[in-house]
């Protein structure tokens, strides 16, 4: 943790090509679960995901450098929810940033788009992930066995949430 703050801002198509190279990050084709893009892969995600009615941001260190994007996804309002992503760049990793700008999102979720519950899934090899969220005040609600499948083997997913009641903010 370096103390330094993180900021949120839309995310722009300009900052597609970095997010590229992230998606294509062999930690995080590991961690996720994922293969590689291209990057008209990459920006079709992303449209995708804006037609959807995600919220995509970008974060940014003090010093504005791009160092990851976060979003909040699949929002039902009829029920209060939305499921939560993050990345940051492998060399920002470390630091505490994904730890600040969970919290700049998930306040957004709850005191702006006034959701009930903010959840996710994440595979039981992915420890920091799952630290960090634990450390943001998620709580494990379910663990699917045997739920994905990487590097020829299965993983546990682990689904976590945190309700609005529940956040200090
Ligand atoms: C997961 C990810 C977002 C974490 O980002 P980060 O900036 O490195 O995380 P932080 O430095 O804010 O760490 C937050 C907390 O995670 C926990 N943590 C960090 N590394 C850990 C590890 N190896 N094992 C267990 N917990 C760990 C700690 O509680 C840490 O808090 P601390 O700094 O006070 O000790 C980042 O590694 C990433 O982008 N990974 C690839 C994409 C990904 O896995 N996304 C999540 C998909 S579910």
């Amino acid at each position: 943790m370096n103390g330094s703050k993180v900021n949120l801002r839309a995310f722009e198509s300009e900052d597609m090509k970095e997010l590229h190279h992230w998606l294509n990050d062999a930690d995080s084709i590991a961690l996720v679960g994922r293969v590689p893009r291209t990057y008209e892969e990459t920006v079709h995600h992303v449209e995708k995901k804006r037609k959807n009615g995600d919220l995509v941001l970008a974060i940014e260190n003090e010093e504005l450098e791009l160092i990851g994007w976060t979003f909040l996804q699949n929002i039902e309002y009829e029920h209060g929810r939305a499921s939560i992503g993050i990345l940051i760049a492998p060399e920002y990793r470390g630091h505490g940033y994904a730890g600040m700008a969970m919290k700049k999102m998930i306040d957004i979720g709850f005191k702006q788009l006034r959701l009930n519950k903010i959840y996710l899934t994440t595979r039981g090899i992915n420890e920091r992930a799952i630290g960090l969220y634990q450390k943001t005040g998620f709580i494990i609600e379910g663990q699917l066995r045997n739920h994905a499948f990487s590097d020829g083997q299965y993983y546990d997913t682990y689904f976590m949430g945190i309700l609005a009641s529940e956040w200090k903010g």
